[in-house]
């Protein structure tokens, strides 16, 4: 009796008759012979049909599949070095019977090269191309292993909500919803509920999907993205650097560990991702501000100098933290950002109000932040003044207030995000193919 298997364990039974379900990925005509690729979702496997050991029927019904048709086959597993398309490699199935369930219509991605354009309106498609596939299983790894780096830290994963009443973050990218004829917004982040669990719960994280309505259309911008952010009581920023530049390299660690396959399949440069190994090196806003400039001088006159252009006081733009990112082969923290351009409840430093305790880690080969964060106002005077600057009525942040009355104690979190991250490890050029159904400023289908 033939046994359902999934690809993936196929090395268990060689020798043995075995039933895998999928679609077809790819056909090779040979005369008497022909190879079909079957996938599952977990794997491919070189199917083959032996016209002299085949009733014709099936013989003929293998020459009409066509990509994507979704079948059963039956056959005997063996090893062969030369099935190289198979995950894993080396393996194959003398095809013995074949079940068609339907035969695909004309599939709209195949071999050719297609317009980026193109495949993203296929993306529900799309996403069973080797190398969509590659990526989004590292995905997925990546959030795993940062949340077991968390669970083994001691850290509780609390939810914090998406229907929101106020910003988190800042009030100009915000999504506004109708809540039952009152406005709510789609949360920035989960900190400010974060910060409220922590004081229950001492350490915490959140993960989720958050909501950036920016006018952004770069390579680093999805409206929709999500984000894992840790919150500590007694953290200091120092601390919190240690801890993210463990938890990088752990994640990085794990991709390498598990996804050797999908890693060929993207053809990453792997050495540029085992050279991610604590410390990274840390340097304050002002001397980033430095680097810069220097940079910028010696830059010839023309369109890169102008878009590197930048005093104190500025906020980086992409190019910025690309020119930063490229000055290190491992990510690099950048801390001490002026007050003025960060949210509103990072704490000054001290004898210095014009910075804040904030961090930024940026990732190497020009891919920019990956992680934002900072020491948090404790102070109730402080914080209540900063809420008023925001303008947005402070009754709205009662309850945030509340935290600086009830045993406020110093503390510190930041925000990974992850598609970010997942575009830094498979080395990208977007995070549009990092995340499965991208929302851009000028799309959102499908
Ligand atoms: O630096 P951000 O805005 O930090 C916060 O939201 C803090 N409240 C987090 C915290 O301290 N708990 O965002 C954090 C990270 C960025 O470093 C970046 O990786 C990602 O979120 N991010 C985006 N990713 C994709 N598209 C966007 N529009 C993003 N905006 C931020
Ligand atoms: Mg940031």
């Amino acid at each position: 009796m033939a046994e359902a298997i999934s690809i993936r364990d196929i090395g268990n039974y060689v020798g043995q008759t075995v039933t895998v379900r999928g679609w077809i990925y790819d056909r090779t005509d040979r005369g008497k012979l022909q190879f079909i690729q079957v996938r599952d979702g977990g794997g491919v496997v070189q199917v083959v049909a032996y016209g002299p050991d085949l009733p014709p029927e099936t013989f003929e019904q293998v020459g009409r599949l066509r990509q994507e048709s979704s079948v059963i086959v039956t056959g005997v597993v063996k090893e062969n070095p030369k099935a190289k398309k198979s995950i894993p490699e080396g393996y194959e199935i003398g095809l013995q019977t074949l079940e068609v369930l339907q035969i695909a219509g004309d599939y709209p991605i195949t071999p050719k090269e297609h317009g980026v354009e193109f495949l993203m309106d296929n993306r529900h498609l799309w996403l069973r191309s080797s190398r969509q596939w590659a990526i989004i299983r590292i995905r997925a790894t990546i959030i795993h292993a940062m949340r077991n780096f968390m669970d083994d830290e001691g850290y509780l994963l609390v939810d914090t909500p998406i229907l929101t009443p106020t910003a988190g973050e800042n009030t100009t990218a915000l999504f506004e919803i109708d809540y039952h004829g009152e406005p709510a917004y789609l949360a920035q982040t989960g900190q400010l509920y974060n910060e409220a669990n922590m004081m229950a719960f001492g350490k915490v994280y959140c993960f989720g999907p958050t909501f950036r309505a920016e006018k952004s259309k770069t390579r680093r911008h999805l409206q929709e993205f999500w984000m894992m952010e840790p919150e500590a009581a007694f953290l200091s920023l120092e601390e919190m650097m240690a801890f993210e530049e463990r938890m990088v390299g752990y994640v990085v660690r794990q991709v390498l560990e598990k996804h050797q396959g999908e890693l060929a399949i993207i053809e990453r440069d792997l050495s540029k991702l085992e050279a991610i190994t604590a410390p990274f090196a840390r340097i304050s806003y002002d001397e980033a501000i430095e680097r810069l400039q220097k940079k910028w001088a010696e830059l010839p006159e023309g369109e890169e100098k102008d878009n590197l252009k930048i005093t104190w006081s500025e906020d980086f733009g992409s190019p910025h933290e690309t020119a930063i990112a490229e000055m290190f082969d491992k990510p690099v923290f950048v801390y001490h950002y002026p007050s003025a351009i960060k949210a509103f409840y990072m704490q000054p430093v001290d004898g210095r109000p014009e910075v804040c305790r904030s961090v930024d880690l940026l990732a190497p080969e020009g891919y920019g932040e990956i992680t934002g964060g900072s020491e948090r106002i404790w102070d109730p005077e402080l914080m209540e003044e900063r809420v008023e600057t925001m303008g947005i009525g402070r009754e709205a942040y009662a309850w945030y207030l509340d935290l600086r009355k009830f045993g406020s104690v110093p503390h510190a979190g930041f925000g990974i995000g992850i598609e970010r991250t997942v575009a830094w490890i498979c080395g990208l050029p977007h995070v549009r193919e990092t995340i499965p159904y991208a929302r851009m400023l000028s799309r959102k289908y499908p």
